[in-house]
């Protein structure tokens, strides 16, 4: 089965208010409020721009940036929306810095989501695991509380490079503030959890019992992405992975975001994705590797 499609806002771009920007590790959430909503599903994504220009005042505004939403739920007048961002350029940096009471264009929520083990797996007992690297565990973090909310058995396995390229895990925590005990860690230079990579983890979990009756979920980096395909496809378990190619336009007009598809063809990752089953891919694209 295919990724599933949730409904979408009605096309165009509308205003939001930043109601609160913190530093979460060396990574922001920058909260937003959105007047008109819907409600978005995990892996769905929005097109994102400073209203107010962008670098000094009075710039040009850039083109707006797609980000994954990481948290999001009814507020008194729309839906608040949690963004996590790590600023690697102009675009992320001026979001970064967005102060309270500013505006920003939104366009979204746009893209598909990633469907429940068991309609994914077509079995009653298939459980989750969750693999995210660097920031792109925010899709996760909202994955994982649906998951907890509809009683859909899950693990969450996430990987940093360093503590510098690592932040989100209070998105993960539970109401009481501590981190979700299906949590493990890992990084490279070992300053949290096991020293290495976040696909050791899963590799060493799928040797074991949970193969038959495991869905793998997974957002991150390109290279992270691809040992996480070829680890689910070697032991015949689903993957479903979000893949972050760059986009422009986010709606399906430019092309910009195609991703080639093993039988021939593309497909375009913002309105056929983000999120694709491992599958669909003969392997992460080169575009997508090139950021590793
Ligand atoms: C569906 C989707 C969801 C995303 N979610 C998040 C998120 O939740 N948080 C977040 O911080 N970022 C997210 N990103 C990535 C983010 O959109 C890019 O990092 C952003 O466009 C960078 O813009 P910039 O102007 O800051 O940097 P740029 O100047 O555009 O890029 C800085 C560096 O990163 C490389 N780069 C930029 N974007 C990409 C990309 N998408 N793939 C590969 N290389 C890239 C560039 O080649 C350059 O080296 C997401 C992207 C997609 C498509
Ligand atoms: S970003 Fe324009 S078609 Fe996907």
């Amino acid at each position: 089965m295919s990724p599933t499609t949730p409904p979408r806002a009605p096309f165009g771009r509308r205003r939001g208010a930043v109601s609160a920007n913190r530093a979460s590790g060396g990574y922001r959430v920058i909260s937003l409020l959105d007047p008109e909503g819907p409600e978005p599903a995990p892996g769905q994504f929005y097109m994102l721009a400073a209203a107010d220009s962008w670098l000094e005042r009075g710039g040009r505004p850039h083109l707006p940036r797609a980000i994954s939403v990481a948290e999001a739920g009814p507020a008194a007048a729309g839906v608040r929306l949690d963004f996590l961002v790590d600023a690697v350029g102009p675009g992320t940096s001026r979001l970064c810095e967005l102060a309270e009471g500013e505006e920003v264009w939104l366009t979204g929520p746009l893209g598909n989501t990633f469907g429940e083990p068991t309609a994914v797996a077509g079995r009653t007992a298939a459980g989750a695991i969750l693999v995210g690297g660097g920031v792109g565990v925010a899709p996760l973090a909202l994955l994982r509380r649906r998951f907890a909310e509809r009683a859909v058995p899950y693990r969450v396995l996430l990987g940093f490079r360093d503590e510098e390229h690592s932040g989100g895990l209070d998105l993960f925590c539970s109401a009481a503030g501590a981190l979700c005990p299906e949590v493990r860690l890992a990084s490279e230079d070992g300053h949290a959890g096991h020293r290495g990579y976040v696909t050791d983890l899963l590799e060493a979990m799928l040797a074991g019992d949970d193969a038959g009756s495991a869905v793998v979920y997974a957002c991150g980096p390109p290279a992270m992405l691809e040992a996480v395909r070829a680890l689910c496809a070697a032991a015949a378990v689903p993957s479903r992975l979000a893949l972050e190619s760059p986009m422009a336009c986010g709606y399906g007009a430019c092309f910009g975001c195609a991703v080639p598809k093993p039988d021939g063809g593309y497909l375009r990752l913002c309105v056929d994705g983000p999120v694709l089953a491992g599958e669909q891919l003969a392997g992460v694209p080169e575009a997508e590797l090139a950021r590793a």
